[in-house]
């Protein structure tokens, strides 16, 4: 079966992607699989300026999840698109950059870089992550600053795809997935963590050294599927989902209410070949779901 989506312009072999800060920059998980099999590649997100992140404990395992605050460390987007861009399979899967900026004028500059890099397939735009002191979240939690960085990323973009990543810390996300659509985003994906802690009763200490942190994995997995569900019904843009997938029949989940593409996040943590076994049993789980294509399939819930 044909397993292709299609991301605004940008067309993907399988909808299998990786999420951002949970695949490195891709090449680290080269041991593990074949990189070519996969839908697109996001990467870790990058900064302008290379950033140290936060210091101390930045991740801690909770019941079905994890939390993390590693405050966005990265080599920032010169060193990427210098020493690791050339070394990853670009021409057979898209490279997807997860761009991080504290202002409007970072993540113009941003888009200004990469959107000259023929070997970078899109740009994700993080207005929602809940690690950083400046920018990050801000962006996320307001319709009218999600929508200007959205503008302001689109403005220099060229032809390159632009996925604005929403943050589901916000009291109605369709708000903002309309708001970042009309402001010209090609798709959204969605969700980054959720702030959430957890504690040391013998050290009387949080787990964290930044004490609130980014909760990931199965534990927000129907959090993460409410918000797909819902955002799917007010935009008409793909919709990428996030949260908690760790097993094809997840990914089926995904799309039956309605998402184009996934993107595997903490599950490569416990097991980094998921990704390339999920893509593997693509075909398995099509054949047990007695479909022929996608189409026939996405946002077809029975309600
Ligand atoms: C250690 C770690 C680092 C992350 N770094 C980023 C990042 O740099 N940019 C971003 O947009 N999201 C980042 N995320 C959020 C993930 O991409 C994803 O949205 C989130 O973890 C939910 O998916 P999951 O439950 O499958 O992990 C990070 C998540 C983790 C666990």
């Amino acid at each position: 079966m044909d397993f292709s989506v299609k991301i605004g312009s940008l067309v993907l072999k399988n909808p299998i992607l990786t999420a951002s800060g949970t695949f490195g920059y891709g090449i680290e998980y080269e041991t593990f699989g074949d990189l070519k099999k996969l839908g697109g590649i996001v990467v870790k997100g990058l900064s302008i300026n290379p950033r140290q992140g936060n210091m101390g404990d930045r991740i801690a395992e909770t019941p079905c999840g994890m939390l993390n605050s590693i405050g966005l460390e990265n080599i920032g987007i010169n060193a990427f698109i210098q020493d690791i861009l050339p070394k990853l399979p670009y021409k057979q899967t898209p490279i997807i950059v997860n761009l991080y900026g504290e202002n409007i004028n970072d993540f113009e500059t941003l888009s200004k870089i990469t959107s000259k890099r023929e070997e970078i397939g899109a740009l994700e735009v993080n207005i929602s992550c809940p690690n950083v002191k400046q920018g990050g979240i801000q962006f996320g939690q307001d319709e009218k600053s999600a929508a200007k960085v959205c503008e302001a990323v689109k403005k220099h973009a060229g032809s390159k795809v632009v996925i604005v990543k929403l943050s589901p810390n916000v009291s109605d996300i369709k708000k903002i997935a309309k708001a970042v659509e009309l402001a010209g985003a090609d798709a959204i994906s969605l969700i980054n963590t959720i702030p959430a802690m957890a504690v040391d009763i013998y050290k009387r200490r949080p787990k964290l050294t930044n004490v609130i942190g980014g909760l990931s994995g199965p534990a927000i997995k129907p959090i993460a599927l409410r918000m797909v569900y819902e955002v799917v019904q007010v935009v008409n843009i793909p919709v990428i989902g996030i949260g908690g997938i760790s097993s094809v029949e997840d990914v089926f989940e995904f799309i039956l209410v309605g998402a184009h593409a996934v993107q595997i996040g903490s599950a490569n943590f416990t097991n980094p070949a998921l990704s390339f076994e999920i893509v593997d049993s693509l075909q398995i789980m099509a054949n047990k779901l007695n479909i022929n294509s996608l189409e026939e399939f996405r946002g077809k819930l029975i309600i």
